[in-house]
């Protein structure tokens, strides 16, 4: 396995929408692994295959206390969801250090195939709710920043762009 490096806002290629994958071969399922042990080393809860630079539909997560719960979803698609909103405090492996209110569905079942290429159907709700309908957005190449004000939104790409001209500076 390997580690990969995730795209950081405001890259312009985290707008890119992703295509369905085609076959769950060796390749995608090397890619889940890969993108696994990038989001466990990362400490997040959910990484999507745009935040990788592949725009196929892949994304994986772990919303389990004990992080020994790793879910892959390929070609995932909200097939419900409901009607009650809930407002959550969202982060995002590619805006670092950044968190803000999101709302979103409470509860929504998504169906996807599994790393064994096999149709599942998951009903999701709480973190894994919030988590789900996050990553499915960054393969729409939607980014959650998105949902906040303008002004909010350029002062967090306005922060990032210095930070990365630093690291740039110190490499
Ligand atoms: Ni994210």
């Amino acid at each position: 396995m390997a580690r990969l490096t995730i795209l950081r806002y405001p890259d312009p290629r985290l707008h890119t929408i992703a295509r369905p994958v085609a076959d769950v071969d060796e390749r995608i399922r090397r890619l889940a692994d890969d993108m696994l042990e990038t989001m466990y080393a990362a400490e997040g809860v959910g990484l999507a295959a745009t935040q990788v630079d592949v725009h196929e539909r892949l994304l994986v997560m772990d919303t389990s206390e004990a992080r020994d719960h790793p879910l892959v979803l390929i070609n995932p698609e909200l097939t419900w969801c409901s009607e009650e909103m809930r407002v959550a405090e969202e982060g995002c492996l590619s805006v670092p250090a950044f968190y803000d209110k999101v709302e979103r569905h409470a509860s929504v079942k998504v169906r996807a195939l599994g790393r064994d290429g096999e149709p599942f159907e998951m009903h999701a709700e709480g973190l894994a709710a919030v988590c789900v309908q996050h990553e499915i957005d960054h393969l729409r190449g939607k980014v959650f920043v998105e949902y906040l004000s303008a002004l909010k939104r350029d002062r967090i790409r306005t922060k990032l762009l210095k930070k990365a001209r630093e690291e740039q500076r110190d490499d």
